[in-house]
């Protein structure tokens, strides 16, 4: 049986490339281990295998011999979920809580914010001053972040949940830098150094953010409105199978996990898929004249079917695996992955940037290549952006949702360039990798 190797730096060495670089970290442990490393530097309190073929993938996500487990890891991310989030929920209360979002986050639920997605960008865009540089990633998070909002809380209350917006731009930006992002990685920097430093500034926010949900949570619990179908309303009847209901605490980590990891990932995504149309003139045409084809006011749903944009949004997913790993799963027996032991207590993950980026799947991999999609069908072990199984993403659709109608949108409506063509490479923001320095100007 083989057996895992990692990198050979020191844990702290590979912690510091890692928060600064993460794809310069990924790329070096390729080169040397193709298949799985030990990723000692990322910090999940247990050692943490990562897995790059479809083989290990679908064990993995498939668990067939149940011999993984969703579990509470000691995340760095504890700092800003809290102790009561998605990621740390574990069983039966993790199982229950996604069967009572999954209907909400799916299917006509979702068509219904179509016109909402689309006048969004419209409006966005339309507003920006002409001939002068944009932050393609500040219109993109705005886009997702308003629409989570709407998702989660409905339009009750909206002074409210501009104040939330506004808060969570801040904490989402207060660690933006590779440098200011640091704290979040190394726990014995997560420390108040006093009135100026980052980290008290993190905590002030995190605590107003705090207040104002625990008011809408008050506010609710005190005048129940059945009419109420926002996923925090959903939220609040969620029971686990001794018929308990969330706690104020568990109902926190859930809105901060859910504006988080949906918001950055989005906004990411979607302001990766305006870089790649806006640079390259022929994919710009094909795409234009695909929308085209339908006419002057597309249905949102007809839009979202267009193969063309379909496979402009898969490729960018594919190229830029924003979340670069899936949510690690613990091992509760010895077992096998892909031929590699692996002991009980070990947390295990699909490294999906390095497996979208292997050329025996994706010849020409560094390639921006659309056509691909078009080309070929991938299996979900192959391609999962979304990870999936008892972890994967719940957020997917939404996500392709608002990909495809802003893209859509922006494409057939403005004339947009980037401000310069030089290569942008993915940079970590808190998790999630992004074109920080994408700047795009609107004729
Ligand atoms: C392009 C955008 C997005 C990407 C690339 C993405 C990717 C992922 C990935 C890779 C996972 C881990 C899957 C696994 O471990 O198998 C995940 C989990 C999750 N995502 Fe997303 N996501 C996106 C958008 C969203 C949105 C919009 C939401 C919310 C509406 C969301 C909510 C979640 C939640 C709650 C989980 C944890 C599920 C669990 O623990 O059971 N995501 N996402």
């Amino acid at each position: 049986m083989k057996q895992i190797e990692g990198l050979r730096l020191p844990t702290w060495l590979q912690k510091i490339h890692y928060v600064t670089n993460p794809v310069s970290y990924w790329e070096s442990a390729y080169q040397t281990y193709p298949d799985a490393f030990w990723a000692k530097g990322i910090d999940f309190g247990s050692p943490l295998m990562v897995f790059y073929t479809p083989e290990a993938a679908q064990q993995i996500i498939e668990n067939r011999h149940g011999n993984l487990t969703t579990t509470s890891f000691d995340s760095e991310l504890r700092a800003i979920f809290g102790d009561s989030s998605f990621f740390t929920l574990e069983g039966v209360r993790h199982q229950s809580v996604r069967k009572l979002l999954i209907p909400a986050l799916h299917g006509k639920q979702i068509h219904s914010y179509g016109k909402l997605i689309c006048d969004l960008a419209d409006n966005l865009m339309g507003e920006l001053p002409t001939n002068k540089p944009f932050s393609a990633l500040d219109v993109a998070q705005e886009i997702s972040m308003r629409v989570m909002i709407q998702l989660l809380f409905g339009s009750y209350q909206q002074e409210r949940y501009e104040q939330i917006k506004q808060l969570m731009i801040g904490m989402v930006n207060l660690f933006a830098s590779n440098i200011g992002g640091i704290p979040l990685f190394f726990r014995f920097l997560q420390k108040d150094l006093g009135p100026a430093s980052p980290w008290r500034n993190f905590l002030n926010q995190r605590q107003q953010m705090q207040d104002l949900i625990y008011t809408e949570i008050e506010e609710r619990r005190a005048h129940p409105n059945p009419a109420q179908k926002d996923i925090l309303a959903l939220l609040m009847l969620a029971c686990d199978e001794q018929g308990n209901l969330l706690t104020n605490e568990e109902l926190l980590g859930q809105v901060l996990s859910l504006l988080f990891t949906g918001n950055e990932s989005t906004a990411a995504s979607m302001a990766w898929s305006w870089y790649r149309v806006y640079r390259d003139s022929e994919i710009h045409g094909k795409l234009l004249q695909e929308l085209q084809s339908l006419g002057d006011s597309p249905d949102p749903i007809g839009l979202f079917r267009l193969p063309y944009l379909s496979a402009v949004c898969n490729e960018t997913l594919r190229m830029y695996s924003v979340t670069m790993f899936t949510i690690p799963r613990v091992v509760k027996t010895t077992t096998q992955i892909d031929g590699f032991q692996v002991n009980p207590g070990t947390l295990v993950t699909v490294g999906t940037y390095l497996l979208h980026q292997r050329e025996d799947i994706y010849p020409t991999a560094k390639e921006f290549k659309p056509e691909r999609f078009l080309e070929r069908q991938f299996s979900p072990y192959e391609f999962l952006p979304f990870g999936g199984g008892m972890r994967g993403c719940i957020g997917a659709e939404v996500a392709l949702y608002q990909m495809k109608l802003s893209l859509a949108t922006i494409v057939s409506h403005y004339q947009l360039e980037l401000v310069n063509h030089r290569p942008i490479n993915p940079q970590r923001r808190n998790t999630i990798l992004t074109p920080i320095n994408l700047m795009m100007v609107k004729y």
